[in-house]
């Protein structure tokens, strides 16, 4: 059975929300937005991941996605997610909406109270605001339930939609750097940002 967590502003206490049972949340979670539903992945998504991420201009995008990119890589990839959840290093997330799925997001932890924030959807969906929606649901979830300190996110310069979702979303910019692309075989010059918890509070005051 699914279950929807209510996702609340806590503004007051960092402690994690989900009481230590993490097991619990990566068997069962999936999070509401508007116009969607974030929820894990199964094996069974693996040729639908295929179809959406055997595209160039989505997979020139990302680090870590093989261009061409077959079934067995999304196999690979989704049989990993149970583990990396359970251990709370990766909350992969497919985004769901009436269509079916549509894409994904999730966040990674690259340090103790620091987690890097990455997504992608199917060329068809791009421009209709749900890469924004989703990354709203998903950054509540980071510092309201998993009570983290700071995301992190950075795109390729020659990918401003990216950087749009990034500010729409509250991340202010850091710095630049580069960045590996599998797909292309190379470092691509890059721009940096982060949101703090202390910027995600004040950016979720109540009114
Ligand atoms: C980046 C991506 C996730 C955006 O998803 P999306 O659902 O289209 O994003 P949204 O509709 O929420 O917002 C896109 C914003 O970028 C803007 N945008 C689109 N193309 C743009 C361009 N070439 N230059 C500047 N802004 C652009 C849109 O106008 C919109 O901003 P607005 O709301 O101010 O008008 C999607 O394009 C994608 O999956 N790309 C391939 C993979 C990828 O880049 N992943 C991110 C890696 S860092």
């Amino acid at each position: 059975m699914v279950r929807h967590l209510p996702l609340f502003v806590s503004l007051s206490s960092p402690a994690p929300r989900h009481d230590g049972d993490v097991d619990m949340i990566a068997e069962t979670l999936a999070l509401a937005g508007n116009k969607m539903r974030l929820r894990p992945f199964t094996l069974d998504d693996a040729p639908r991941v295929t179809e959406l991420l055997n595209n160039w201009s989505v997979a020139a995008m990302l680090a870590r996605v093989p261009f061409p990119y077959t079934e067995a890589d999304g196999k690979a990839w989704i049989s990993t997610h149970a583990e990396t959840r359970k251990a709370g290093t990766d909350w992969p997330f497919a985004i769901e909406m009436k269509q079916g799925l549509v894409g994904a997001i999730g966040i990674h932890q690259t340090a103790p109270d620091t987690m890097e924030f990455g997504y992608w959807l199917g060329e068809p969906y791009w421009n209709k605001g749900i890469a924004t929606e989703a990354a709203r649901t998903l950054i509540n979830f980071a510092f309201d339930i998993l009570a983290i300190e700071k995301l992190t996110a950075g795109h390729y310069i020659n990918n401003p939609a990216s950087g749009r979702v990034l500010t729409k979303s509250g991340f202010e910019k850091t710095g630049e750097s580069t960045r590996p692309c599998l797909a292309q075989d190379k470092d691509m010059a890059s721009i940096d940002y982060h949101l703090t918890r202390e910027r995600w509070q004040a950016q979720n005051k109540p009114l």
